[in-house]
Parts: structure tokens; C-alpha cells; sequence
């Protein structure tokens, strides 16, 4: 089936595909229970996600928010959100950080693991279900221009995603 999805909010899919296979990565930790595994999963969302939330706030958002606002509504919603994921973040890395010297309690980094892993999938189902098809509709084509050069100069989201090359390559499902 064609993609009828255009380049300007492809990439932040694409990145958003790396970052559930990341969620799979850090639940399957949790689940084991591993924390060693919940480290490394933590390493990614703390420095693998900066550049992907940078194209959000810094150039869609604000594109964005010219139609919408910014306040309340969905991008209003959708800062609140990151916000919220990085209380999340917070939340995991000091109870990782609480538990490494002698082992101590797992409930604590576990219950902020999984409350990470539900958040983010819920977030990334709304920006991919609701917030890129209302930015493919509302944007202009002088504004995508400025989105995608904006999200070009700030460039890869991690490794992993430079990897995937240009969006619609694929990559798993
Ligand atoms: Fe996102």
C-alpha cells in the first residue's frame, strides 16, 4: 500500500518506531527483573531522545502552535506530556541509581519503569495518530519547508536511527 504520509512528519515516526523498540527493550528488563538491562534501556531515553524532542519542541510544536495555540490543546497536551516524560525519566534513573550499591528493593525502579513504558507508548500513539496528520493538513508548504530544514539542522535522533537511513526505508514493523 502507498504511504500516503509525506516526508515532514516521516523522520519523527521513523523515530518514534526506534524508540518502541527501545520501550519493548527496557519492559522485557523489567518484567525479568533486570537492572542491568532497565540501565541500558535508561541510557536511551536520557541521551538517544534528545535530538528527537528538540525537532518536536523547537520546530513542529511551534509550527504547529501558529494554527493551534499553544496553550491547551494539542500541542498544549503534547508539551504537558513531555513534561511529564521527564519527570518519568527522573523518576527511573534515581530509583536505578537508588538501588545499585547493595541491590536493594527492585519495586521502585520497576513500578517507574512501567509507568515510563505506558506513558510513552500512549504519547508517541497520539503524536503519530492525531498530531502529525493534523501538521500534514494545517502546515502550508512555506511552513513545512521551514519545519523540515529546521528538523534537518538539528539532525539524527541516535545511532540507531541514523542506521535506518531515510524514512520509509522500513525497518521492523
Ligand atoms: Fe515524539
Amino acid at each position: 500500500m502507498a504511504e500516503t504520509r509525506t516526508d515532514l512528519c516521516a523522520q519523527l515516526s521513523s523515530e518514534h518506531r526506534v524508540v518502541l523498540a527501545n520501550l519493548e527493550r527496557l519492559e522485557a528488563a523489567l518484567e525479568r527483573p533486570d537492572l542491568e538491562g532497565v540501565s541500558r534501556a535508561l541510557a536511551f531515553f536520557q541521551e538517544g531522545l534528545v535530538a528527537h524532542r528538540r525537532k518536536e519542541e523547537e520546530v513542529l510544536f511551534p509550527a504547529l502552535a501558529r494554527h493551534l495555540g499553544s496553550e491547551g490543546g494539542p500541542v498544549g497536551c503534547m508539551l504537558h506530556e513531555h513534561r511529564m516524560e521527564a519527570a518519568l525519566l527522573e523518576s527511573l534513573r534515581s530509583a536505578v541509581v537508588a538501588c545499585r550499591p547493595g541491590g536493594g528493593d527492585s519495586r521502585r525502579w520497576i513500578e517507574a519503569g512501567m509507568a515510563l513504558v505506558g506513558h510513552l507508548r500512549d504519547h508517541i500513539a497520539k503524536e503519530d495518530q492525531v498530531l502529525f496528520p493534523m501538521a500534514e493538513q494545517l502546515l502550508g508548504p512555506g511552513e513545512r519547508l521551514e519545519v523540515e530544514t529546521g528538523m534537518a539542522a538539528i539532525g539524527g535522533c541516535c545511532p540507531e536511527c541514523a542506521s535506518r537511513g531515510r524514512p520509509g526505508d522500513g525497518g521492523e514493523g
